[in-house]
């Protein structure tokens, strides 16, 4: 049977077993997916003996994605530019690394609207924000603003895709007076069920919000949004399960229908 697995720290929370045990069931593909704890400092040597023994593919998470994106011998272009692998499988170069986390997102937000012209802010600049930027700016919108409580680092993120006409970089309290039709939350606010210091004018009552986050409540951020009178909010658990059928997708060369998926995560919440 070809293996898989999730390989992260802690590990026993992913879903992302459920998931992929979803879409081999739905796309009749047999594979075993299973969970791996790596200790803290022992990254490489687990995932080198996952491929040794055999295991056909891994996807990473917290924190060794930008572990994962040194071990491996060949990166994708987006990886490349995500400087962060959260997805590995062997091929005759070796082991190669993928991040699928922005065509996730990306994804999910099309189900949802068109990307091309929009103005869009990116709230945050760390690895899940880094993640994302490639796969938006392919989808051609009209601006994309990053903002980050440390401005430095937002201007550095954006100075290292050369875009400088359509993406730059600032800091949270330094927002131009205009509003957004897509704000996405890449920062780690909502994890300890923080709001943002944002003016009241980014907001936009028929634009988009989207925090990365998710929980069984709304994220503290969303709650944000919705109070300042945005109509359409959506968290990460739709993300969450596009990222995983493109790296099905990669590995299998199938893509499974997400929705029926989405919907049994969310029920389960
Ligand atoms: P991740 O990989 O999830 O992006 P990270 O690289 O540690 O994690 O980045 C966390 C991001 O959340 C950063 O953009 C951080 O802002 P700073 O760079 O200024 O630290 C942001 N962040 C975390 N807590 C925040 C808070 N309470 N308010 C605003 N921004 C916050």
């Amino acid at each position: 049977t070809d293996r898989y697995a999730v390989i992260g720290h802690p590990v026993a929370h992913s879903k992302s077993p459920l998931i992929h045990a979803a879409f081999a069931a739905q796309t009749q593909q047999v594979l075993s997916y299973t969970r791996l704890e790596a200790p803290l400092d022992g990254f490489i040597d687990s995932a080198a003996e996952f491929f040794v023994m055999g295991g056909n593919g891994l996807n990473v998470t917290v924190p060794f994605k930008e572990q994962a994106y040194a071990f491996a011998n060949v990166l994708t272009e987006r990886a490349e530019l995500a400087g962060a692998v959260n997805t590995l499988w062997l091929d005759d170069e070796g082991v190669v690394g993928d991040n699928t986390d922005g065509a996730g997102l990306v994804r999910d937000l099309q189900r949802h609207l068109s990307l091309a012209g929009l103005r869009i802010l990116l709230l945050g600049a760390g690895g899940a924000a880094r993640g994302v930027i490639g796969p938006l700016l392919d989808e051609e919108p009209g601006q994309l603003l990053i903002a980050n409580r440390s401005a430095a680092k937002a201007v550095a993120l954006a100075e290292q895709f050369d875009e400088p006409d359509l993406l730059q970089g600032c800091g949270l309290n330094e927002l131009p007076a205009q509003s957004f039709d897509l704000i996405i939350n890449a920062t780690s606010a909502s994890l300890a069920g923080d709001s943002l210091p944002l003016p009241a004018t980014v907001w936009q009552a028929d634009g988009l919000v989207y925090d990365m986050m998710y929980g069984k409540q709304e994220t503290a951020f969303l709650r944000q949004a919705a109070a300042a009178g945005v109509q359409c909010r959506l968290d990460g658990l739709g993300m969450l399960v596009e990222q995983a059928a493109e790296a099905f997708f990669l590995w299998r060369g199938v893509r499974p229908d997400t929705a029926p998926v989405l919907a049994e995560l969310r029920a389960g919440l």
